[in-house]
């Protein structure tokens, strides 16, 4: 099958959270498993910078833009990436997503629809058949299945039924998942004159939500399938709880929703074989898994101590992801002799009050803020435990990654983390973490006291850490199920 696998963030080419992971993953999966896929995204300069080769596969122009197309190969998976090069949209200092201030940029309607409108012309082969592409290396390529994730490529399945319409005939099949339904990428209705479709998409059948355009209810409505990244997870989002406005729609498609579990990428996230950590441990030899505990101690700043069980926070500093129940459980971990490392990057009041807990405790509490991956492994390989208080977690792979490296996770019982982790406290003895309910500062305190008094067990705690090593998150399962999904769709 041909799939075209639209994103904004890919690990290595760039990242800012478990999408760009689960891009990079997935499609070296499918194309491992013998699939044509090949990942779209704009050409952000560090992802340009990343590609050790790219060549220019043509030109053409959308929604009033000059687009280049470069074609480049993943540096690790090999498997092919197009690139959107439209400067004025996509050369800009910061994320793909907001300036280095945080603030989103102004034009992201813009920028994702180009980007959107890109992808369904390649899939349908619009791109090849015009002429405006020079030496098109796949000169005839469309897709069977375009895939597109989150809100940025939601007008994807829109531009592929506009086409639909037009030509009278069935496009590609369009998949559509939801990472995290809490960021609809919702726009003024005046946005519409934009992006080159007809007013009458603008309705409660359509793309309008409240008044405004919902580039999110795009994806929903007009996909042909809709997947979600953890089974929970697509169980709650039809709640009023969880749904963000869209639980009516999601209730009304439940038949085309489906949950597939992430998996993990144990090319990048293998505690044996990690090139950003000092000393390498299986679920057999554990001793190096101490020593990083001393180097991660050292490398921070932290009193170096075996026997203070260290928590590690890697993780976006957002209302999501319960910080503020971090912050309301910091004094409890000092005065049972914890440490506590924070590694995030976020909202400026929780990056604040993190920085401002570090010097309240010199030598127990080290704060880095920012993006630095090759820390966030070290962090794994170094902590005792990892805090995952989320509010609500989609999926979740930190919490994954944790327990490959032998760090128990403290995570609330939702979406992918109820999914994930087994509390150890299970009478059938499969328990690999820590599981509470509330998400209160009381709740969550109990649930780490329970972590305080297990670590002391060092026997259990040992036998807890290898059965959590030895699970199998691997890709393979995950991606059978997509291909799976994309068979289906396209014998309809
Ligand atoms: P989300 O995508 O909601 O942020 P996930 O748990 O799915 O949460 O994925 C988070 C990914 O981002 C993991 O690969 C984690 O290691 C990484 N990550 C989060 N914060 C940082 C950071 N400050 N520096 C480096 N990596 C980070
Ligand atoms: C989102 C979610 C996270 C999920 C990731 C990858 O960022 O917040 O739970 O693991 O996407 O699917």
């Amino acid at each position: 099958m041909r799939i075209l696998f639209v994103t904004t963030e890919v690990y290595p080419l760039v990242k800012t959270g478990g999408l760009a992971d689960v891009a990079g993953a997935l499609s070296a999966a499918l194309a491992e498993s013998g699939e044509d896929v090949r990942l779209l995204l704009p050409a952000y300069p560090q992802a340009v910078r990343a590609l050790r080769h790219w060549r220019p596969i043509g030109e053409g122009e959308v929604l009033g833009w000059r687009i280049h197309l470069i074609e480049g190969c993943m540096p690790d998976s090999g498997v092919p990436v197009l690139l959107v090069v439209c400067p004025l949209l996509f050369e800009r200092l910061g994320n793909p997503y907001s300036a280095s201030t945080g603030c989103e940029w102004p034009d992201n309607h813009e920028r994702f629809a180009v980007l959107s409108r890109v992808a369904a012309s390649i899939a349908v082969g619009e791109w090849g058949e015009k002429g405006s592409v020079r030496g098109w290396k796949g000169e005839g390529w469309r897709a069977d299945v375009v895939h597109a994730n989150d809100w940025q490529t939601g007008l994807v399945p829109v531009y592929l039924k506009l086409w639909e319409n037009t030509r009278g005939r069935k496009g590609p099949a369009s998949v559509f998942t939801i990472h995290n339904l809490a960021f609809h990428g919702q726009f003024p209705s005046y946005v519409m004159r934009r992006l080159g479709l007809p007013l009458d998409m603008f309705s409660v059948n359509g793309l309008e939500f409240y008044g405004n355009v919902s580039y999110l209810k795009a994806g929903l409505y007009y996909s042909d399938s809709i997947t979600t990244v953890s089974p929970t997870y697509a169980h709650e989002i039809q709640t009023d709880q969880a749904g963000h406005g869209l639980q009516g729609l999601l209730l009304a498609r439940a038949k085309t929703l489906v949950g597939i579990l992430n998996g993990e990428d144990n090319r990048v996230w293998n505690p044996a074989a990690d090139p950003s950590i000092h000393h390498p441990f299986t679920d057999r030899q554990m001793s190096g898994k101490a020593l990083d505990k001393m180097a991660l101690q050292r490398e921070l700043g932290l009193h170096v101590s075996a026997t203070a069980p260290l928590f590690g926070v890697i993780s976006r500093l957002t209302e999501q992801k319960g910080v503020d129940l971090v912050m309301g459980a910091v004094s409890d971990i000092m005065v049972r002799d914890g440490q506590l490392v924070i590694l995030g990057a976020g909202d400026r009041r929780f990056e604040v009050a993190c920085m401002a807990a570090a010097e309240s405790y010199p030598g127990r509490i080290a704060v880095r803020i920012g993006l630095d991956e090759a820390l966030a492994h070290r962090i794994q390989a170094g902590s005792d435990v990892l805090l995952m208080p989320s509010r609500f977690e989609p999926c979740g792979l930190s919490q994954m990654y944790a327990m490959r490296y032998g760090t128990l996770p403290v995570v609330r019982r939702t979406g992918g983390l109820a999914d994930t982790v087994v509390d150890v406290n299970d009478p059938d003895d499969r328990g690999t973490g820590f599981l509470f309910d509330a998400a209160t500062v009381p709740a969550f305190l109990a649930v780490v006291h329970r972590a305080f008094d297990l670590y002391r067990n060092r026997a259990a705690w040992r036998s807890i850490q290898r059965r959590a090593m030895r699970q199998d998150f691997s890709w393979r399962r995950s991606a059978e199920r997509y291909r799976q999904l994309y068979r289906e769709l396209v014998q309809k």
